[in-house]
């Protein structure tokens, strides 16, 4: 993906031996197509040397403020003003004490203290050991920060170079990449809580099979990704697939159709979203056998009976917040063929505001997607993209729908 096209990061690093995450890290930015600028301080290149950083940004690194290549003689001024953000990682502990005070003795705090503050925004990855990070000095010294108005990226937790274990740890590159990702988009959604189910279910027979279906759960987890970066809190209730969480979401994980009810009607009254993706299965083993099945050696097959599964989307969408405007529903409909008419004969029996139709068997487990919405109004089409890319438009026009513009 191009997440990052057109924006040019400078990746400063500061001392710790987290400094090995962010060859990794610089590597990821320029792959999602962001120009990087590497600025270190003398401490971070006791760590790794400004050698690597400058092969894998494919530009000199900067240490210095007395650095003569600029002409002006002034780095500090001029790599902050090219700058669509300061990504400080890792952020030592001494680092923030630094710039706390607005300490300005070598290039990095120097060229952050100088950034035009409304315009370029700094984020802070924190990296040291457990007992650093649980320090007053070092959680007042961050809580002064972010209201000095840095975002704080938030730690890792788990084994320490120091062979301690907690947190402190600096946030991996991917992680780090999503958070900066999410941190351009436009906060559509800020103070929205939204709820998505993903996925397959899966309706036991017997205790070793059951029924499911080809979802991959990836449109569900896509869009459940956007609601986050659009601000708001999401709740992801996902059916058996081995997907990663995205970053900042709550994830309930689920089996069965009626378990992922369960969850949903639990979580509905408080969302203020509600985005139906999952392919739940429409029918269950009426009588689960609580012991494996097995072969007699008649030739007799096994007689399943099904019974229907409760219907998710339209019960909580007949729900009383839904029909007072308080919850907005979407329901999704992967169709194989006559998209239009499938997916407007379906918001009608559905009964909700908005649905997306897609062709199922043209995506099933694809990274892409081509969505149909469907509304009172009419028809509009997001033409193919990644589902990341879809995910951000539908969320958009969700808001859009809830009186959010950008
Ligand atoms: N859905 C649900 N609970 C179900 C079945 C479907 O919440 N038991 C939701 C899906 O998450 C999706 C929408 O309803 O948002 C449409 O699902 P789909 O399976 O396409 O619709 P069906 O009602 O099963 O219609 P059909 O089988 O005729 O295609």
């Amino acid at each position: 993906m191009n997440d990052l096209m057109g924006k040019h990061i400078v990746l400063g690093l500061s001392g710790g031996i987290a400094c090995y995450k962010s060859a990794e890290l610089c590597r990821a930015l320029i792959k999602e197509g962001a120009t990087v600028q590497v600025v270190m301080t003398e401490a971070a290149e006791h760590f790794i040397t400004p050698v690597t950083m400058q092969a894998l940004s494919g530009r000199s690194v900067y240490g210095s403020q007395w650095d003569a290549r600029e002409p002006n003689n002034m780095p500090h001024i001029n790599l902050s003003r090219e700058a669509d953000a300061i990504l400080v990682a890792p952020c030592s502990a001494d680092f923030m004490a630094k710039l706390l005070h607005g300490g300005a003795d070598e290039l990095l705090s120097l060229m952050c203290l100088a950034r035009p503050i409304d315009r370029v925004p700094l984020l802070l990855a924190p990296a040291m050991n457990r007992e650093m990070w649980a320090h007053p000095a070092t959680q007042r010294n961050m809580a002064q920060l972010q209201q000095d108005g840095a975002a704080i990226l938030g730690v890792g937790s788990g084994d320490q170079a120091c062979g301690e274990t907690g947190d402190g740890r600096m946030l991996e590159p991917e992680q780090l990449l999503e958070d900066l990702v999410a941190f351009f988009q436009p906060k559509l959604l800020a103070g929205k809580r939204v709820l998505v189910t993903a996925g397959p279910t899966f309706e036991a027979i017997d205790p070793v099979r059951g029924i499911t279906n080809l979802s991959s759960g990836k449109m569900g987890f896509a869009i459940a990704r956007a609601a986050r970066e659009a601000g708001a809190q999401v709740t992801l209730v996902a059916g058996p697939v081995a997907l990663a969480t995205p970053r900042g979401v709550d994830r309930i994980n689920v089996r069965s159709a009626l378990q992922m009810l369960a969850a949903c009607e639990a979580q509905a009254p408080r969302a203020d979203i509600f985005v139906a993706t999952a392919a739940v299965a429409d029918w269950r083993a009426a009588d689960a056998s609580e012991q494996k099945i097995k072969k007699d050696g008649s030739g007799l097959v096994p007689q399943l009976r099904f019974t229907e599964n409760p219907d998710i989307l339209h019960t909580l969408a007949q729900g009383e917040r839904a029909r007072n405007g308080a919850l907005f529903c979407v329901g999704f409909a992967a169709e194989s063929h006559d998209l239009l008419a499938n997916a407007q004969a379906k918001r009608a029996r559905k009964g909700v505001p908005l649905l997306v139709g897609n062709i199922g068997p043209a995506t099933f487990g694809l990274d892409d997607n081509q969505l149909l919405l469907v509304d009172a109004q009419g028809s509009r089409e997001l033409p193919r993209a990644s589902k990341q890319v879809l995910g951000r438009q539908l969320i958009a026009e969700i808001a859009r729908r809830l009186g959010r513009h950008e």
